[in-house]
């Protein structure tokens, strides 16, 4: 069974902890799109991992973890991560592989892709982690890939730092390096879990371009990030937060105002430490855009939402989600293209009633006060699709599972 999980947002929903935790019952992980750029958080027996390329099933001792095609990787930082995890306990030698067909980030695209971003006359806000550049290279098909650290004449092209620094790393590559493809193919009757990175807003087809990542984060990008085709994905899954965040620029419809809900946004920031895994940066915050969820659900052919940060709201006397947008006095719920019109958008709010408790202490999805499974089966019914595993916070056992997404 292959189960995959999306981000439906744009980024940093908790994808983390909830691919660690259905990672109990997959036999392998693999990640199929992005780098460096992205930053998982799992808390594990109070101990915190900050993951940017090692996919989150690492942390469970018999899983073997994939990289796939899909990723770009910088092996500098791939394998400072993997020291981490030494030095933490966790023995990842003989569990990590990575796809023959993945690109490889090199240490000059770092500042290229931040060069680039500060000439934009609109910047994206990167992380400066060489992504786009990595992409870039890879779609005028001048990349390199794990495959051709091998291939002589290709590797004779480079010279001076980049030669080192591909001397350095070029044999401990070759070591994990697999045919992902054909890995898929043999293992296809076990459970695997795929990793999405970013979120379904920031996959470069789908998402609100150009502010977006370089890479396929959305469902798709699970097939063709591993060299499997699309009816193989069993189930997907999205994974949102209870209000929702964003990092760099971009629009964002639902952002709270900075004058008038100021303090809303600062509990919500704080409470929710919303503050970036990997470059440390604030995360823009708002409400809940409905609008733009059911679009991911639409897009991504979601069979299920995972609700995340739940209990960020414990506090409030009430809450709110968008459930239209005003675009020059004409209501819109349909996700438009056009990043001026999105920038232009007034969300139209629905107020919901607070739960005022602690749901951390609260032990199964139907002892939920009814406040908090109002404001879920509202949005079920919004977005058509249910919402089939809730979290309430960053421990595993702060979960509710509501239908097992192993079970066909
Ligand atoms: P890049 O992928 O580093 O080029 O960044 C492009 C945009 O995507 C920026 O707005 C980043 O903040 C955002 N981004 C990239 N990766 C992540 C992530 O893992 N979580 C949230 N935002 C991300
Ligand atoms: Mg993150």
């Amino acid at each position: 069974m292959k189960v995959v999980i999306i981000g439906a947002q744009w980024g940093d929903e908790g994808k983390g902890k909830i691919v660690d935790y259905l990672a109990e019952n997959a036999k392998y992980v693999v990640r199929y799109s992005g780098g460096p750029n992205a930053g998982h958080t799992i808390v594990v027996d109070g101990k915190q991992f900050a993951l940017h390329q090692v996919p989150s099933g690492i942390l469970y001792s018999d899983k073997k973890v994939y990289l796939g095609a899909g990723m770009v990787i910088d092996p500098e930082k791939l394998f400072k991560e993997l020291d981490m995890l030494k030095e933490n306990g966790i023995n990842w030698e003989g569990r990590v592989f990575i796809s023959d067909r993945a690109q490889l980030i090199l240490p000059k695209y770092r500042q290229m892709d931040k060069d680039r971003d500060s000439q934009r006359k609109r910047p994206i806000g990167t992380t400066g982690s060489g992504i786009g550049i990595a992409y870039s290279e890879k779609s005028h098909r001048d990349g390199l890939r794990l495959a051709d650290l091998d291939w002589e004449e290709k590797m004779a092209e480079f010279d001076g730092e980049d030669k080192e620094y591909l001397d350095k790393y070029k044999d401990k590559l070759i070591e994990m390096r697999v045919d992902l493809t054909k890995v898929m193919w043999e293992v296809r009757k076990e459970n695997i879990l795929f990793e999405g990175a970013q979120g379904a807003m920031l996959d470069i087809d789908s998402g609100t371009y150009p502010y977006v990542s370089s890479g396929a984060s959305c469902a798709a990008g699970a097939a063709t990030g591993c060299g499997i085709g699309p009816h193989d994905l069993d189930k997907i899954l999205g994974v949102f937060k209870a209000y929702q965040t964003r990092v760099g620029n971009g629009p964002m419809p639902t952002e709270f105002n900075n004058e008038s809900e100021g303090e809303l946004c600062q509990y919500v920031r704080d409470t929710g430490r919303e503050y970036g895994v990997t470059t440390g940066r604030a995360r823009r915050c708002g409400y809940l855009d409905l609008v733009a969820l059911r679009y991911a659900c639409r897009t991504n052919s979601l069979d299920g939402l995972v609700l995340t940060h739940l209990d960020i709201y414990d506090a409030m006397e009430q809450i709110e989600a968008c459930v239209a947008y005003d675009i020059d006095g004409k209501i819109v719920t349909d996700f438009p293209a056009n990043v001026d019109q999105m920038n232009r958008a007034k969300p139209i709010l629905e107020k919901f009633k607070g739960w005022k408790k602690p749901l951390k202490e609260i032990k199964s999805y139907k002892k939920l006060p009814k406040e908090a499974r109002d404001y879920i089966e509202f949005i079920e019914e919004y977005t058509g699709v249910p919402v089939t595993i809730v979290s309430v916070g960053y421990e595993r056992d702060e979960t509710f599972i509501r239908s097992n997404p192993w079970k066909k």
